[in-house]
């Protein structure tokens, strides 16, 4: 926030608050997107920079009294760089504490900028602490910046997708920057507001102005100037017509549908900065006892529900990929078998939250049978990271809903990424064929893009056999787990029956539950023998049960009664497939009036046993 020359500013239910009020009040308001840790700068005429932050929850943060300030900046934490600590929390400063920056997204080249500013003093793990360094390297350079030239520059330094909010001692104004991150702008009477969600200012206006990809805005107490490579352009208002509630969820009724449509950015994140596609390899930041991979007998996947699917997609990912056998086993009915070699086997628990009680189990008995762990999971700092030998992290960001969308497609590109780094490192793995892959994997977030424009389409369908007595999911190789997936989202959040098979099992006794009322959907695309499947869905369909398919772009099932179109990406058209399955899910119980975001019975995270 900027306020003008008033000192403070008052709310739409008529309270007058000051700068370090609203910023706490902001951040409360934004606290879904991150409990890691809260932070603010705040910036006064005589008082200069005022920093304060603490790990924990926004309520932890004692805000500085600031009575002169005029600027104020802060940050709601969701960690991807370094542990949840007072230290990593935002702002970050510069070595004479003369800026602060408040940031979102990945700086995905700060190592090698780290290393150029080995002059600089750095005090935490985050990527994010380099952009004050080199704002601070910019205006020592030339005295005659201010702190926009100085972010303008900055900013053509910086690779992969962020927000920024930089702050300066001696400044009247917040520089903010966006590629990629939202950022959003408000405007009141007597201030200027700028957040990643209007949920942050929604009480002071509702008029507001969307910055685009590559804008950089300075906002002052004479109002906003936003630049487009280095024009000045102008944005236009619109007015938020949401309430506080829907506007939390980016104006989503529900966290999920709005969960699933974060996956294309969220896809982003995962795979920012660690493909190489050239070198067909990628670059994940974990590392083995040499020789360990290459004498690798076996990986055994743990896992329960939405993880255990994405751990049986990975399982065929690393038997193809990387030449080793791969097992999946539910968490809670994991034991160390006898026969197998503990010091040749690598344990991977696969867990969103990485405090599910039932993975932790198995990863301790692995861990006592002598075996090598590992954990991929979306939750820095959570136990499972403690207990296991190494980490990969899918950078999914917050997920709200209970049933697991955006962070089952990240597990699933991780654990791909995972495959190919095994499989170079085996030499399993050719750099053409990873080079394939890599490929299919950055085509990722625009295929699950283009299913996302169809929803429509699913909506039609979900409106069309919402009443089915139940519900049948069937694929082969890849399109499983997808299968299996598919199923345990749809009874999860409408309460119907629906089960997942692998195809050919249709025929070796579900198919006597098969009716017209029925609806059998099929995941028909490259990866799921796709023609195979086929035939056992026309097995069905000869019983009378409606067929709906996701099918390859290019390819055509005549009999299906409802095709979805697939876009082209190789290895992971089946997880393009499942954002189909999500929003038919989505939809079906959104028909029937569910609670979508907390289903009956179940909770976020499992932490017993
Ligand atoms: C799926 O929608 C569920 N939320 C559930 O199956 C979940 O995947 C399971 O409880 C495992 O959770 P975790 O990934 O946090 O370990």
């Amino acid at each position: 926030i900027v306020l003008d020359d008033s000192g403070d500013d008052t709310t739409s239910d008529g309270g007058v608050t000051g700068v370090g009020d609203i910023v706490h009040e902001g951040l409360r308001n934004l606290e879904y997107r991150g409990y890691d840790s809260a932070g603010v700068a705040l910036v006064g005429a005589s008082s200069g920079l005022t920093v304060a932050k603490r790990s924990g929850e926004v309520d932890n943060l004692t805000v500085p009294d600031v009575p002169d300030a005029t600027l104020g900046v802060g940050h709601t934490r969701w960690s991807t760089h370094g542990p949840p600590t007072d230290a990593n929390a935002h702002p970050h400063t510069d070595c004479a504490g003369d800026v602060a920056v408040v940031h979102n997204g990945i700086v995905e080249n700060h190592e090698a900028l780290k290393r150029e500013l080995s002059d600089h003093k750095f005090t935490s793990d985050t990527d994010t602490e380099v952009i004050p360094h080199l704002i601070e390297a910019e205006l020592a350079a030339d005295p005659e910046l201010d702190l926009l030239d100085a972010v303008q520059a900055v900013e053509d330094r910086l690779e992969g997708s962020y927000a920024i909010c930089a702050v300066r001692e001696t400044g009247d104004r917040i520089v903010v920057a966006r590629r990629g991150s939202p950022l959003v702008l408000g405007r009141d009477d007597d201030a200027t507001f700028v957040a990643s969600d209007v949920t942050a200012f929604l009480e002071h206006t509702r008029d507001v102005m969307y910055l685009e990809d590559g804008d950089v805005a300075a906002l002052s107490a004479d109002g906003v100037e936003i630049y487009a490579d280095g024009d000045l352009v102008d944005r236009g208002v619109e007015t938020v017509t949401w309430e506080a509630d829907a506007a939390e969820k980016g104006g989503y009724e529900h966290y999920m549908r709005k969960e699933i449509h974060e996956q294309p950015e969220s896809l982003r994140q995962t795979i920012a900065g660690r493909l190489d596609v050239d070198a067909g390899d990628v670059e994940l930041d974990v590392s083995f006892p040499p020789g360990f991979l290459a004498d690798l007998e076996e990986i055994q996947i743990v896992a329960c529900g939405t993880s255990n699917y994405a751990g049986r997609y990975a399982a065929q990912l690393f038997e193809e990929l990387a030449g080793v056998r791969a097992t999946v086993e539910i968490a809670s009915e994991y034991e160390f078998g006898a026969g197998r070699t503990p010091d040749r086997t690598l344990v991977v628990a696969v867990t969103q939250s990485g405090e599910t009680a039932d993975t932790l189990g198995a990863v301790r008995r692995a861990n006592a049978a002598g075996a090598r762990t590992f954990a991929v999971t979306n939750t820095l700092g959570s136990t499972v990271t403690r207990e296991v030998d190494g980490t990969a992290f899918i950078r999914a960001g917050p997920e709200i809903g209970v049933a697991a969308t955006k962070t089952f497609a990240s597990q699933v590109a991780t654990l791909a990424m995972l495959a190919v780094a095994v499989g170079r490192d085996r030499g399993a793995l050719a750099a053409a064929d990873a080079r394939s892959v890599l490929e299919d994997l950055q085509g990722l977030p625009g295929a699950v893009q283009q299913v996302l424009d169809e929803e429509p389409q699913v909506r039609e369908a979900a409106r069309e056999y919402r009443d089915s007595e139940a519900f049948f999911f069937v694929g082969r190789a890849l399109g499983v787990p997808v299968a299996l997936e598919g199923a345990l989202k749809l009874k999860e959040i409408s309460y119907d029956h629906a089960e997942g098979f692998a195809a050919g099992e249709l025929k070796h006794g579900p198919l006597a539950l098969v009716t017209p009322d029925t609806p059998v959907l099929a995941v028909l695309t490259d990866g799921a023998r796709a023609d195979e499947t086929m035939n056992n869905v026309t097995e069905a369909q000869t019983r009378g049960a409606p067929a709906l398919g996701c099918v390859s772009d290019g390819e055509e099932y005549n009999t299906l009664d409802v095709s979805f179109d697939v876009p082209d990406v190789g290895i992971v058209e089946p997880l393009v497939a499942n954002v189909y399955l999500q929003l038919f899910a989505y939809h079906v119980a959104n028909e029937k009036g569910r609670p979508i975001d907390k289903p009956r019975n179940l909770a976020k995270s499992v932490t017993v046993e």
